[in-house]
């Protein structure tokens, strides 16, 4: 079986975000077998959802709902590396859900939070965003400020969050997607 294809999204747009900071610190334990690609929601910079018709009729007006569909049609699994705003994850991240719909339908998902407390108010709020388009949701660990985490982005994860991102790529790898959702991108 080929390996499965893990796409790291990098959810903050900030020009001064800390996100691909994090987003390092993800990519260091990706497991050699598994292919990954890193999605940047900054440099897609999908515009606020434009699109005419309903996410979940899968017909497309804007070739950049089009590309970013074709993203995610070509990945197996996926990782959110997400910050916390204002007790929510950021608007980014939701805009780049709301685009699609069956493109996320059984799409195992691990989300890397961060912020006070580990974005755990994020973290909770995106699972029902996630569960309700229907992705398999994987526990991934939680960076605090304070703790495990600088307000800089320096990352001085200790033995636990080692471990909860080793194992959510095994949940990832084991629940990877096998069959491509049919979207009829017209
Ligand atoms: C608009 C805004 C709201 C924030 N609200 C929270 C919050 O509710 N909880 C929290 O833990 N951190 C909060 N923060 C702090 C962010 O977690 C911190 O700035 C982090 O660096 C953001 O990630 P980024 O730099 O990759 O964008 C907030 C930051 C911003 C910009």
């Amino acid at each position: 079986m080929a390996s499965p294809r893990v796409s790291v999204i990098i959810a903050s747009t900030r020009p001064h975000r800390i996100g691909h900071q994090v987003a390092q610190w993800v990519l260091d334990a990706v497991p050699a077998d598994l292919h990954v690609t890193v999605h940047d929601l900054r440099e897609i910079g999908l515009p606020f959802l434009d699109e005419p018709g309903q996410p979940a009729d899968g017909h497309y007006a804007h070739e950049h709902t089009r590309q970013w569909s074709a993203k995610m049609l070509a990945t197996d699994a996926l990782v959110l590396v997400m910050p916390e705003y204002n007790r929510g994850y950021n608007a980014a991240l939701k805009n780049a859900i709301d685009y699609l719909y069956a493109e996320w339908e059984g799409l195992p998902v691990g989300c890397v939070g961060y912020g006070w407390h580990g974005a755990s108010y994020a973290k909770s709020a995106l699972r029902q965003t996630l569960e309700r388009v229907k992705m398999t949701v994987v526990d991934g660990p939680g960076l605090a400020f304070g703790k495990t985490l600088t307000q800089e982005g320096v990352v001085s994860a200790g033995h636990e969050d080692d471990q909860a991102l080793a194992a959510m790529f095994e949940e990832l790898r084991a629940k990877a997607r096998t069959k491509v959702p049919t979207v009829a991108h017209d």
